[in-house]
């Protein structure tokens, strides 16, 4: 099937320009004026945008997590992210300690199976011995696995201590792979949710206290030292602090490769939430790092502009209210996550682009072409140019929405977006050169969705090497 979209002003992360696009078999055939095409579905794309389909770099879908599961599987929840323009995530597959990360690969491989959209995993490491490091090898070689991911959090779960940190970065850096981590200091939060229960505090206006902002900037600053003393890059997913996202800067000022990621959420609500005398509302909101104080929103957006924080993402990860009641009466038993696949690009246009903060362009490499670039999709992915994949969203700067969980595809009946008002939203998605969704209606099957390999990055490690061996200024590499 073709699809050829007319007449739509063509947004990448450098270019702007008007249009034609003939979408066949998948890939982009052909970009230019007048194309015409005699068996193509034809969409009028007049006064529309039309950039590359949205990356979401952090998604939990069902994931397994805190004695429950979460709410939106691979089904649902990719529904929803075509619904918010967004045709691939990047979901994690988190064995238990001890569990093979070829069996959690496998298990996560075949949940996925009904996707809508596309997919690709980063793989946690959540314990260590020797089999791990073979069996991070094979991820790499054979799977298409670039990225692995380190909790810092969790303790008594899936944290990952100093020593894991260390042996995991060395092999991800053997590998040619980006470590990822989710810095909280989980000593410090352990500590803190004992005192607070202790001392009967037991509501979910514990939880963001349980994880002050100087929890993830030490942690930010920890992963970031161990990286730079072995040499290797980094990647922080959900960065909420001004901590942070100095860390971030810092590091960067002094030659180091680290990324940022900010989600949606963390960008436009703030830490009031927790103070909401329906238990409900505020539970809804615990997600860990939680929400923070307002100025680290400014600090934050600071991040986005000046280049330490180079992705968004939502860590979509859905319960539903019964879920999160499983903490009435202890605030560390609410399962930690919220939703925002569906808004993600929504919240960032309203709160970036119409409020001035970030150009279209800049929404584009926020929202796909950095991803694509970092986890290695790009320019299969995260880019418009002839043989690129078919990924596009048809965006409707002049329509307005209010968001709801009323209206939204996922599966849990709240949204931390609940009533905000957008202007600029998806028209009409299209994955793998398919319509897969259209003015509201989701048009793809279960399954349609494939897996994306992510070969290591090799010229981008080459150059790290040629430039560590230049200054000789640390540990030698490998
Ligand atoms: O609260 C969150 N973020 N839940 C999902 C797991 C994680 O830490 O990303
Ligand atoms: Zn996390
Ligand atoms: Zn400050
Ligand atoms: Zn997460």
């Amino acid at each position: 099937m073709n699809v050829l979209l007319k007449g739509g002003t063509v947004v990448t992360h450098e270019e702007t320009y008007v249009a034609d696009i003939l979408c066949t078999d998948g890939v982009i055939a052909e970009i230019g004026d007048n194309l015409s095409a005699a068996d193509a579905e034809v969409i009028d794309a007049t006064g529309k945008m039309i950039m590359p389909g949205g990356i979401d770099p952090h998604t939990h879908m069902q994931l397994p997590f805190m004695g429950t599961v979460a709410k939106d599987d691979f089904a649902t929840g990719t529904a929803a992210a075509l619904a918010g323009g967004t045709t691939t995530i990047i979901d994690f597959v988190i064995p238990s300690p001890q569990q093979s990360l070829l069996e959690a690969y496998q298990q996560w491989r075949d949940w996925a199976e009904k996707a809508h959209s596309n997919y690709t995993f980063h793989v946690a490491i959540t314990w260590w011995d020797d089999s791990v490091a073979s069996e991070m090898e094979t991820l790499v070689e054979k799977h298409g696995v670039n990225s692995f991911k380190h909790f810092m959090a969790y303790k008594n779960a899936i944290m990952a201590t100093d020593d894991i940190l260390v042996a995991s970065f060395t092999k991800c850096l053997e590998l040619g792979a980006i470590p990822t981590v989710h810095a909280e200091n989980g000593e410090l939060v352990y500590h803190l949710q004992n005192k607070l229960l202790e001392q009967g505090v037991t509501g979910p206006e514990a939880h963001p206290l349980s994880r002050p902002s100087s929890v993830e900037g030490e942690a930010a600053n920890r992963a970031i030292s161990i990286a730079k003393t072995l040499g290797a890059p980094i990647y922080l997913v959900h960065v909420s602090t001004e901590e942070a996202t100095d860390a971030i800067r810092y590091a960067k000022d002094h030659g180091h490769t680290v990324f940022g990621e900010v989600l949606a959420g963390h960008l436009v609500v703030d830490d009031s939430v927790y103070q909401d005398t329906d238990w409900g509302k505020a539970a809804a909101h615990v997600m860990s790092p939680p929400f923070r104080p307002k100025h680290h929103q400014d600090a934050l957006w600071k991040g986005v502009q000046g280049g330490a924080l180079q992705t968004t993402a939502t860590d979509h990860c859905a319960f539903c209210a019964a879920q999160k009641a499983m903490g009435q009466d202890d605030f560390t038993k609410i399962p930690n996550g919220t939703a925002g696949v569906e808004e993600r690009m929504m919240v960032l246009w309203e709160k970036g682009v119409n409020d001035g903060k970030i150009t279209p362009n800049e929404f584009v490499a926020l929202t796909s072409t950095n991803t694509a670039k970092i986890f290695n999709m790009y320019p299969q992915k995260g880019c418009i140019r002839v043989g690129a994949d078919a990924d596009l969203v048809v965006w409707d700067p002049n329509q307005s929405r209010t968001l709801s969980a009323a209206t939204h595809k996922s599966a849990i009946e709240h949204s931390i977006f609940e009533g905000m008002e957008v202007q600029g939203v998806p028209e009409t998605t299209l994955c793998n050169g398919k319509v897969a969704y259209h003015k509201g209606e989701i048009r793809s099957q279960s399954g349609d969705g494939r897996y994306i390999d992510r070969p290591t990055y090799a010229p981008f490690y080459e150059s790290l090497r040629k430039r560590k061996e230049l200054n000789q200024p640390r540990a030698v590499i490998r």
